[in-house]
């Protein structure tokens, strides 16, 4: 059994859902906040994403990983690699089998808000990795990265475009915090997707097995249950679309027929007329010299920018100054 911080406590983690749900519920337009998808089910059926034929930003960082992880070893010689969002950890094991021939890594510590994907991800690699300490984190990256454990130099690991879940402003705080709780000289490798053309990306999020539609209603099975409230999930269909003034792909659920929910748990009733949207999630896509600013402006210098070989998705190494 492999050591596991909770952070996100029963109490607090229905206390932020409850928050979450009563301010974007009450909204207007509604929405909710994306860490809510990924219950049990919800990591369950984003692995399934990963495997959709349209779903392409998983296989081109696969291969970028693939190609350039014994090159990250070199460059950073990293004692311990910290994974933010980590999922499954599947793609990561290229990078730990890379940073492990180099002979530097001793420890691994793998942080999401999802226990079961973290807990099943952290045992496999605790037993496929028997040299490396592994430590997973129950804990929300925007707010738990004070709480990292593992030895310098370290280097953060945020991968599968999850960078571009955050809003603009978010984002920002975002990579602040990461070189707020890192020394000078240590590292963050990170994946973005980028900008291509709009029916690559809207198949990306809306596959035609209806895969990400089942995940996008995820959100509202997880309020069912945890909040007690009665949305008819079959009721909302799944929309996503191409924002090309703000370059992100935007997720909602659309609800086919008006309605009331009620949300007993918070004595919140809300109404959906015939048509109306809740959003849900964004996905934004960027372009190099977007990333170099934002990183730059955090305290970050470039290290290396490499992208598949069709330029779809780009993983890129940074140093914190
Ligand atoms: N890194 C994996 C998974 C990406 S999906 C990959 O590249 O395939 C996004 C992951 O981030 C999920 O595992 C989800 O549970 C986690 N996540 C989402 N919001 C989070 C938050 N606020 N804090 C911590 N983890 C979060
Ligand atoms: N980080 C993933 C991405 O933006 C998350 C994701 C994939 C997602 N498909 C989704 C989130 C559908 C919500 C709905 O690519």
């Amino acid at each position: 059994m492999t050591l596991i911080d909770v952070h996100l406590t029963p109490d607090y983690v229905a206390r932020a859902l409850r928050e979450d749900v009563r301010a974007g519920l009450s909204a207007t337009p509604k929405w909710l906040p994306p860490k809510w998808f990924y219950d049990a089910r919800g990591s369950e059926l984003f692995e399934e994403i990963t495997r959709l034929p349209e779903y392409y930003p998983t296989r081109a960082e696969r291969e970028i990983l693939r190609a350039r992880a014994g090159e990250i070893a070199a460059i950073t010689k990293a004692h311990t690699l910290v994974e933010l969002g980590s999922g499954s950890s599947e793609k990561t094991r290229l990078l730990l089998d890379g940073l492990r021939d180099r002979g530097t890594l001793t420890s691994f510590v793998p942080l999401d808000v999802s226990e079961s994907a973290l807990r099943e991800a952290s045992d496999a690699i605790n037993v496929d990795y028997p040299t490396i300490d592994v430590r997973g984190v129950v804990g929300d990256f925007t707010a738990h990265l004070d709480k990292l454990p593992g030895e310098p130099p370290r280097i953060v690991a945020f991968l599968g475009g999850t960078i571009g879940n955050l809003i603009p402003a978010e984002r920002e705080a975002f990579y602040t915090s990461i070189r707020d709780v890192l020394e000078a000289g240590e590292w963050l490798l990170l994946g973005t997707d980028l900008v291509k053309d709009p029916a690559t990306l809207v198949a990306a999020y809306d596959d035609a097995a209806g895969v990400t539609a089942e995940f996008n209603k995820n959100v509202l099975r997880v309020i069912n249950r945890q909040l007690g409230a009665d949305f008819d999930v079959d009721a909302f269909e799944h929309v996503a679309i191409w924002d090309a003034d703000n370059e992100w792909i935007e997720m909602h659920l659309r609800a086919t027929r008006a309605m009331q929910v009620l949300i007993p748990e918070i004595h919140l009733e809300v109404t959906f007329d015939e048509g109306e949207e809740l959003s849900t999630e964004i996905s934004a896509k960027f372009h190099r010299s977007g990333v170099e600013a934002e990183l730059d402006k955090a305290g970050f210098t470039p290290a290396a920018w490499w992208t598949d070989s069709e330029a779809r998705f780009a993983l890129s190494l940074w140093q914190a100054v």
